[in-house]
C-alpha cells in the first residue's frame, strides 16, 4: 500500500533496513505490520512486531479507523507459520480471539477465495492489495467457536464448532451475570450460593435419598439441589421454583456442561480460535470473556511452573522428569489473548469478572507466557490499571480529547520532534486526528532504531479476508 508520507524529524535510522517493535529481536519471532509512513531516503522500511517475548498490545482508533483490519494482520502473523512473508514464528502460539461482532471467523479465508468480479468494490480493492504484495496465498489453521447449541444458525458454515463452558468453573459474579441475581441481597441468590454447596462439597436429600457431592456437576444436578429437601423451608416456595427455571433456561442455551470444551481443543500453537459473541447478549458475553481468560490463565500458570521446574530446577530425578515432562505435553500452550470492542469489557466502574481478569492477565501474564491484545474505539474507556500497562500502542485516527488524552498519558517511548504533513505542522493531538483509515501512529517500549521514537506506519494488506467490510 502506498501511503502518503509524514516528514517526522529527526529521522529514523532503522537497523538493517527493519525496525522492530515490542521486546525481543523480530529476527528471532516476529509479524510483519506495514511500512514506515514516513519520508526516508530510499525506500521505507518495512515495520515488524515483535513477538520472541510476552507483551502487552492496544490497538485504538474511532470507528472506522482500521483496528479491526489491524488485528487481523496480527492474528495473521501470529498463525502464519514459521517463515511466511507475514511472519516468523519458530515457536508458535496459540491465539484466542474474542470477537464481539463476529467479523473473524474469514480469517480462515484467503483473500484470493473471494476474487470474483461480480464482488463488492472493497473486495476487490483487498484483493488487489494482497496480490501486489505477494500476499494471496497464505492459509491460517482457524477455527470459529460458536457459544452454545442454541446459538447456532441453519447459515452458519459447517466447520463452526460449538462452545460449552464448564459449570463448576463459573464464579459467583459470573453467576449473577448469567442468572440476573445478586448472591448478597436476594433470597433467590442465597439459595443458588447454598445449592453450589449442597451438589459441589456436602451433598443433598432428595425425596429422603441421599445425593453424593460431585466436582464435575452441570446445570440439571445444580437445579436438582435446589429441590433438595435440605433447602425446604429454608426459602419461599417461589425463590426456589424461579430459581430452578432460571437454571434450567440456561441449560437450554446449550452453552453450558459438566466438563465445557477442553482447553486442550481452543489453545493449540499456531491456531486462531476465534469466539462468536455476536450472538450472546451483553451479560453473557462477559461471562464468557472472563470464564475462558480466568480458565486460560490458571491452566497456563500450571503449564509454566512445570516448565520452570524442567528447566530450572537442578533436583530432578528421571521420573519427576517425567511427570513434568507429561504435564507440559498435555498443558496449555503459549497463548495470546486477543479482545475486540475491550471498551465493553474493561470500562472502570461496577465490578467486572472479565475486567479483573483481565488486569492480572495484563499485569502478572508475562511471567506465565499470555500475552493480550486489545482493541478498542475508546481508549479513554479503559481500566486505567490495564492502560498502564500497555508497552505498544498502535493508534489509528482518534477525534476526541479525552482519548487522545488517555494514549498520551499512557505512551512508553519518546515523541517525534515534528511532524509535518503537506504544510501541516502537527502536534501528537493533530496527527492522530489526521490519520487516515490504515495508518497510524506506534508507540512501543522497545525497538531497534536510532533514535527511538514513536514512528507513523501504514499498515500491510491483508492476506486473509477481512470480515469488518461493509457490504
Ligand atoms: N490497512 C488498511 N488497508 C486497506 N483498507 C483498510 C485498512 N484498514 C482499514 N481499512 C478499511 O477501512 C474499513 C474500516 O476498518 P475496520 O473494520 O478495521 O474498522 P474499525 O476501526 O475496526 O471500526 P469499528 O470501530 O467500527 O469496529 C475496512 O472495512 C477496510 O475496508
Ligand atoms: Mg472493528
Amino acid at each position: 500500500m502506498v501511503a502518503r508520507q509524514y516528514r517526522v524529524k529527526p529521522p529514523i535510522d532503522p537497523n538493517k533496513d527493519l525496525v522492530t517493535l515490542g521486546p525481543g529481536s523480530a529476527e528471532q519471532d516476529g509479524l510483519w505490520l506495514g511500512a514506515l509512513a514516513e519520508e526516508t531516503k530510499g525506500r521505507p522500511p518495512q515495520v515488524w512486531l515483535t513477538t520472541s517475548k510476552e507483551q502487552v498490545v492496544a490497538v485504538v482508533g474511532k470507528r472506522g479507523s482500521g483496528k479491526s483490519f489491524t488485528l487481523g494482520v496480527i492474528a495473521e502473523g501470529l498463525g502464519g507459520g514459521s517463515n511466511t512473508n507475514i511472519s516468523r514464528q519458530d515457536k508458535p502460539r496459540a491465539v484466542l480471539l474474542l470477537d464481539p461482532l463476529d467479523v473473524y471467523w474469514t480469517t480462515r479465508h484467503p483473500v484470493t477465495s473471494v476474487d470474483n468480479p461480480d464482488d463488492n468494490l472493497e473486495i476487490q480493492r483487498h484483493y488487489k492489495l494482497a496480490r501486489n504484495s505477494g500476499l494471496a496465498t497464505l492459509c491460517l489453521d482457524v477455527q470459529a467457536w460458536v457459544p452454545g447449541d442454541r446459538n447456532r444458525r441453519p447459515t452458519d458454515p459447517e466447520w463452526f464448532q460449538t462452545l460449552r463452558l464448564p459449570v463448576p468453573s463459573l464464579g459467583l459474579e459470573e453467576w449473577e451475570l448469567l442468572l440476573d441475581v445478586n448472591v448478597l441481597t436476594q433470597p433467590m441468590g442465597q439459595a443458588l450460593v447454598d445449592s453450589i454447596v449442597l451438589v459441589k462439597e456436602t451433598g443433598y436429600s432428595s425425596g429422603g435419598e441421599r445425593i453424593h457431592p460431585s466436582q464435575g456437576f452441570g446445570l440439571p444436578e445444580l437445579a436438582n439441589a435446589v429441590q433438595s429437601d435440605d433447602l425446604d423451608g429454608v426459602y419461599h416456595k417461589e425463590s426456589l421454583r424461579a430459581l430452578r427455571q432460571r437454571l434450567l433456561s440456561l441449560h437450554a442455551t446449550g452453552l453450558f456442561s459438566n466438563d465445557g470444551t477442553p482447553l486442550s481443543d481452543l489453545l493449540v500453537p499456531g491456531r486462531v480460535s476465534v469466539i462468536l459473541l455476536e450472538r450472546l447478549p451483553d451479560s453473557y458475553r462477559t461471562a464468557v470473556v472472563s470464564v475462558l481468560t480466568r480458565r486460560a490463565f490458571v491452566a497456563r500458570g500450571e503449564t509454566a511452573f512445570a516448565e520452570k521446574r524442567l528447566a530450572l530446577d537442578p533436583d530432578l530425578n528421571s521420573d519427576t522428569r517425567k511427570t513434568l515432562e507429561d504435564a507440559v505435553a498435555l498443558g496449555v500452550p503459549k497463548t495470546v489473548i486477543v479482545l475486540d470492542e475491550a471498551q465493553s469489557f474493561l470500562a472502570p466502574g461496577p465490578s467486572s469478572p472479565a475486567r479483573e481478569v483481565f488486569v492480572r492477565l495484563v499485569k502478572e501474564g508475562r511471567n506465565i507466557g499470555l500475552s493480550a491484545t486489545l482493541a478498542t474505539q475508546q481508549p479513554s474507556a479503559l481500566d486505567r490499571r490495564i492502560l498502564s500497562q500497555v508497552e505498544t500502542f498502535i493508534a489509528h485516527q482518534l477525534v476526541t480529547e479525552s482519548d487522545i488524552k488517555a494514549v498520551r498519558d499512557n505512551l512508553k517511548s519518546g515523541l517525534p520532534e515534528s511532524i509535518n504533513f503537506g504544510r501541516l505542522d502537527l502536534d501528537l493531538a493533530g496527527t492522530l486526528r489526521h490519520l487516515d483509515p490504515g495508518v497510524c501512529f506506534v508507540s512501543s517500549a522497545d525497538m531497534n532504531t536510532m533514535p527511538r521514537r514513536a514512528v507513523i506506519v501504514a499498515i500491510r494488506p491483508r492476506a486473509t479476508v477481512h470480515g469488518g467490510i461493509e457490504l
